[in-house]
């Protein structure tokens, strides 16, 4: 294997995964971030994210000399072995959503400003980050380097499995107009094996959402199914179950939840149906995915308030609410756009009493106290403390953590016995055993405290 110098501008998740396994595959990696202090931890091995492994693997390559931590793009110019120049600048900025749901770019444009004219003629930049059709373009017109190839290498990684995605991809995407360049960048990747789509810019750009919406699209139909579920007296595990067997289809992404959430596909959905919308064309089915999903939180909200009161238009004011999950999704402390934040702030709207547990805020970071409150929702040191009192209990994140607790203990500490499943995670049966209402999404005979 051909061992690359290779440059990384961004240490968030996408930059420091990939910094630290591409390190991992034998490149030489510079990791480059504006922000001192976290380039401080990471020198001293902190890892402020939690992502299984990461840790690890940026603590093993950077004693290896394979992994090191700058400040700003600039500087990791000039910090490779024997001075020379970076061969492959990985682009992993944040990309936020800006007015309108466009991306926006300002941060990409700043590493281009601040190190376009002194890369090495030859290097080839990589767009990582998640960026509309066209980015490879405006980038290249920003660089205004004909020396300087820029290619599209949208990256698939999962929040909470990065490393093991990032490692065993099901595969790798690069698209760019110099064939060359491309094929340099996937030969980064080599030892990995995995299937590789060579293609133009634009359309490594566009797969990118095209992934992202799908994973949406499936989501809104599960949730809508289960919905349907609950009218018809159907079970949504068995109909995911049934449909998932067909090979066309998968078992994977077919669970009911609270509404999708993240810091991906929100994002994602409505950047593209703006790209859709300025290419003049009507994606009905994306826009009916989004609404979908809005509408799912309210119908979290609906629930709670037929179990708590049992009317539709029952009051909420006062009911105190136990919600344990605040995350966007279990194994991440990530809250960017989580369901259960935004389901918690129209709960609170209708006059309810909130508090919190989860277990990714059980222990501060890098030495300190944890949070004592997220989003105005005060947190409980467990799940016990944050039942007690409590009108109801929402599940809210798939902690796995939440199918093993000891239900009894919690059935003694709530006032009324309800548990409302918004991930149909904790086994029904357990919570009628401890004397719990169970409360899920789209399951049989749960209909008439469920509609
Ligand atoms: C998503 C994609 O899955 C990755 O492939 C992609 O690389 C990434 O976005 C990105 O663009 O960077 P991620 O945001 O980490 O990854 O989260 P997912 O695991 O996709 O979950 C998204 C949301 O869907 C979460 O709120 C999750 O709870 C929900 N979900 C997921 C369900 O409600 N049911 C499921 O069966 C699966």
């Amino acid at each position: 294997m051909f061992a690359r110098r290779v440059m990384v501008v961004g240490t968030g998740y996408v930059g420091l995964t990939t910094g630290a396994c591409l390190a991992s595959l034998g490149h030489e990696v510079v990791c480059a971030d504006i922000d001192e202090a976290k380039v401080g931890r990471l020198r001293r091995g902190v890892v402020d994210i939690v992502e299984p492994g990461l840790a690890e693997l940026v603590a093993e390559q950077t004693s290896a000399g394979r992994l090191t931590f700058v400040v700003g793009a600039g500087a990791a110019l000039a910090a490779f072995e024997d001075g020379r120049p970076a061969e492959v600048l990985f682009l992993c900025v944040p990309t936020p959503m800006g007015a309108g749901g466009v991306a926006d770019l300002r941060a990409v444009e700043s590493v281009i400003e601040e190190v376009g004219a002194e890369l090495a003629a030859g290097t080839v930049v990589v767009n990582k980050s998640t960026v509309p059709v066209g980015t490879a373009a405006r980038t290249a017109e920003l660089l205004e380097r004909t020396d300087v190839a820029v290619v599209s290498n949208p990256e698939f990684l999962r929040e909470g499995s990065a490393v093991k995605d990032f490692l065993g991809p099901d595969r790798i995407v690069v698209g760019s107009d110099n064939q060359d360049a491309a094929e340099r960048v996937a030969a980064l990747y080599a030892r990995l094996g995995a299937p590789t789509v060579l293609t133009d810019a634009a359309s490594a750009e566009l797969m990118k959402y095209a992934a992202n919406c799908f994973l949406a699209m499936k989501l809104s139909y599960v949730n809508a199914m289960a919905e349907l579920c609950e009218r018809v007296g159907a079970d949504i595990g068995d109909v995911t179950e049934g449909i998932g067997y067909d090979r066309r289809i998968g078992q994977a992404f077919l669970s009911p939840g609270p509404g999708w959430g993240g810091s991906c596909l929100p994002k994602d959905t409505h950047a593209l149906l703006q790209v859709a919308d300025s290419a003049d064309f009507e994606f009905r089915l994306l826009r009916a995915t989004i609404d979908t999903n809005t509408r799912q939180r309210q119908r979290i909200v609906d629930k709670v308030r037929l179990a708590v009161t049992g009317k539709r238009t029952g009051s909420l004011s006062r009911v105190r609410l136990a919600l344990l999950g605040l995350t966007f999704k279990a194994g991440t402390d990530d809250l960017r756009d989580s369901p259960a934040l935004a389901i918690a702030a129209l709960l609170r709207q209708a006059g309810a009493e909130l508090v919190g547990f989860d277990p990714a805020f059980v222990e501060g970071k890098d030495g300190a106290a944890p949070p004592t409150e997220i989003d105005g929702v005060p947190l409980a040191a467990d799940a016990v403390s944050a039942a007690q009192g409590a009108e109801a209990v929402l599940v809210l994140t798939e902690w796995p953590m939440f199918r093993t607790l000891d239900w009894s203990v919690i059935a003694t500490a709530v006032k009324r016995p309800i548990v409302i499943d918004t991930r149909n995670i904790v086994d029904p049966a357990t919570l009628r055993r401890a004397g719990l209402t169970a409360v899920g999404l789209g399951r049989r005979g749960e209909g008439d405290v469920a509609a």
